[in-house]
């Protein structure tokens, strides 16, 4: 792709309003566009631009929201510290396809008087819900409501990277009869392994090397399950070594099942690895979906099932 030019920049308006966006999309509905929305808390990285570049290839409108949402952050020093580049995100979204920048202000999110919160129960008491305390999930779910209704958009775009977030917000939706498809795409990694997040920038070189055990951590249980073992406490034991292996110690890492997030004793069909841990007061996550690979024609099948990880 050609580099953006400061006038490409500028034609993409960012629009801080309700008002305004609800006025830049009417035209659009009106005429029937597809209209897809992507929502980020910015410091957009290749992760963000691959869900940005998939809502481009289908959709023909494409809202990016830029929004820190301070409801979410469950700790005052992780939402200071958040990075925010909005000229640079600006111009790696409008590069990536987006149309329409949404970057409203707190004030005009929550402004004076706003006392309303959406909470999905049970899915968020466990894992990152558990982890963090039940706000954080009470934020992204209210958040996320409010931008879609904000938006309105046909689709909605998220990552796999924060698995427990995509079943909240899908649970919500349904639930709430929002018309909009949630579509959740897979992880993207740095080239040796680690998840893409806006908060990798924050580890400093020594860190950077020890929080490879994440995805190392996913990997060496995918290459066990491959190899045929079953019991969920043999491969969280292996999770745990490859972690404690680099000095690093998890605040969890579970086996469980996908939709429900039920932990689980065996690996029989399709189950969910979440791991978080923090590498210095740098607090990371990354998952795995591990599923049985499709049966083979016998001929070619060796006895046995085999499981992969998928790398979503
Ligand atoms: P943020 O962390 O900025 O992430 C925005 C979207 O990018 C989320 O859907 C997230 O899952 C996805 N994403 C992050 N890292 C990714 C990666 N390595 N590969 C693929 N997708 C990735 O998640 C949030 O913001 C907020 O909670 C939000 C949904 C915007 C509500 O405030």
């Amino acid at each position: 792709m050609s580099p953006i030019t400061p006038s490409e920049v500028a034609r993409t308006s960012v629009v801080r309003t309700v008002a305004e966006l609800r006025s830049r999309l009417a035209a659009h509905r009106r005429t029937g566009l597809t209209i897809g929305l992507v929502p980020t808390m910015g410091a957009l990285h290749e992760g963000h631009l691959s869900l940005i570049r998939h809502a481009r290839a289908r959709c023909e409108r494409v809202v990016v929201s830029l929004f820190v949402n301070p409801a979410q952050f469950n700790e005052r020093s992780d939402l200071e510290r958040y990075p925010r580049r909005e000229r640079d995100d600006v111009a790696l979204a409008v590069e990536a396809g987006a149309d329409v920048l949404f970057a409203p202000s707190v004030e005009e999110v929550y402004p004076p008087g706003f006392a309303t919160s959406v909470e999905v129960l049970g899915l968020t008491d466990r894992l990152e819900g558990a982890a963090r305390g039940s706000e954080h999930f009470r934020g992204v779910a209210t958040v996320v409501t409010k931008l879609l209704c904000m938006a309105m958009p046909d689709v909605a775009y998220f990552g796999q990277k924060d698995a427990q977030q995509v079943l909240v917000i899908r649970r919500l939706a349904a639930d709430l009869n929002l018309p909009v498809r949630i579509e959740a795409l897979p992880t993207v990694r740095e080239p040796d392994g680690l998840a893409m997040s806006s908060r990798n920038a924050l580890l400093d070189p020594d860190q950077r090397v020890r929080a490879l055990a994440l995805s190392a951590a996913l990997d060496r249980v995918g290459e066990l399950a491959t190899a045929g073992e079953r019991s969920a406490e043999a491969l969280l034991a292996a999770a745990h070594a490859t972690l404690s292996s680099a000095g690093v110690s998890p605040e969890y890492v579970a086996l469980v099942e996908p939709d429900t997030l039920e932990p689980i004793d065996r690996l029989t069909g399709e189950a969910l690895l979440a791991i978080a841990a923090r590498i210095g007061d740098v607090r990371l996550i990354d998952n795995a979906t591990l599923r049985p690979t499709p049966a083979a024609p016998s001929s070619q099948r060796l006895p046995g099932e085999t499981i992969t990880r998928c790398n979503a």
